[in-house]
């Protein structure tokens, strides 16, 4: 993968600690490819404490954007001359774009993910949907339903107090009723629709684990997992074994990329090259041992 580098190639990254798995660069970098454009993605290891340092110098070093992940979403804001409305409500920005000497900051995740449930011809207007984790991810996914107009949202944590945290964000910014309610408590409710697991529950390489058990399932139509690696996490087999529709993090990945990358470059990428890229990532994730 190869692509030519000279005096006129926009250079863009990742920033983030560690950043040494990622498939961001694969994405960017196979993106530019089919656009023949002239840009080249990179890892941007960022030591912590090095933060505002790495923005001031990506700035100075005239890079076109960066992207944000663990653990400085959140962290990065004060650093950034300016931020979108939706990464200002969601609370963390995962994309910059470095123009005229000064940093923008965006949040392409929850669209990312909207993207990603379209493709699936999920509809979450109207719809009753489960928010399982009260973590970052799982208020970008709170506020992509809101915006979305879904009916109720229930939002499950251990910690209850970071759930309540969601709840008044929303209700202050959206008409839609935000419910909290514990692990025991939420297997009584049967109004469930869609379920969205925002924990790293499951992650590789701890494939053995679920956020919910058995019973948790009932009256679900789909169960959507944010994690990628294992391909189906226990929450999605659960799920399937109990007639429940799934869908895994991958899409959401792929297209908080394409939405980034169209920032970066003020462009629109036609279907058949965001298609097309979408099924040679997934066979490179999924089949490339
Ligand atoms: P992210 O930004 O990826 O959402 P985060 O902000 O650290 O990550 O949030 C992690 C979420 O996973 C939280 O909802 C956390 O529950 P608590 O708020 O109760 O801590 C949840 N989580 C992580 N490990 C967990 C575990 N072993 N059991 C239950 N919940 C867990």
């Amino acid at each position: 993968m190869m692509q030519r580098i000279n005096g006129l190639t926009n250079v863009l990254g990742l920033i983030g600690h560690p950043v040494e798995h990622t498939m961001s660069p694969w994405i960017h970098n196979n993106l530019s490819k089919a656009l023949d454009i002239n840009s080249v993605y990179v890892p941007l290891h960022v030591l912590p404490g090095n933060l505002e340092s790495a923005i001031k110098g990506a700035k100075a070093l005239n890079l076109l954007g960066t992207n944000v992940t663990v653990p400085y979403k959140t962290q990065v804001m004060p650093y950034l001359d300016e931020i979108d409305e939706k990464a200002l409500q969601i609370g963390a920005v995962n994309t910059i774009h470095y123009k005229d000497g000064k940093a923008y900051g965006y949040n392409t995740d929850a669209i990312g993910l909207l993207m990603s449930l379209q493709k699936a011809q999920i509809v979450l207007k109207g719809k009753n949907v489960c928010i399982i984790g009260a973590g970052g991810a799982a208020r970008s996914v709170a506020i992509m339903c809101a915006n979305e107009q879904v009916n109720n949202i229930y939002i499950v944590n251990r910690t209850l107090e970071k759930a309540e945290e969601i709840k008044k964000i929303v209700e202050a910014n959206y008409d839609t009723q935000v419910i909290v309610k514990s692990y025991e408590e939420i297997t009584e409710v049967n109004e469930l629709e869609i379920a969205f697991q925002t924990t790293s529950i499951g992650m590789y390489p701890n494939t053995n684990e679920s956020p919910v058990s058995n019973n948790f399932y009932n009256n679900l139509e789909w169960a959507v997992d944010l994690i990628y690696n294992p391909k189906e996490t226990k929450f999605l087999s659960g799920a399937r074994e109990n007639g429940v529709k799934t869908l895994n993090g991958i899409g959401m990945l792929f297209f908080q990329a394409v939405k980034a990358y169209e920032i970066w470059h003020g462009i629109s990428i036609p279907e058949d090259v965001v298609t097309d890229t979408f099924s040679k990532f997934i066979t490179h994730v999924y089949n490339s041992d």
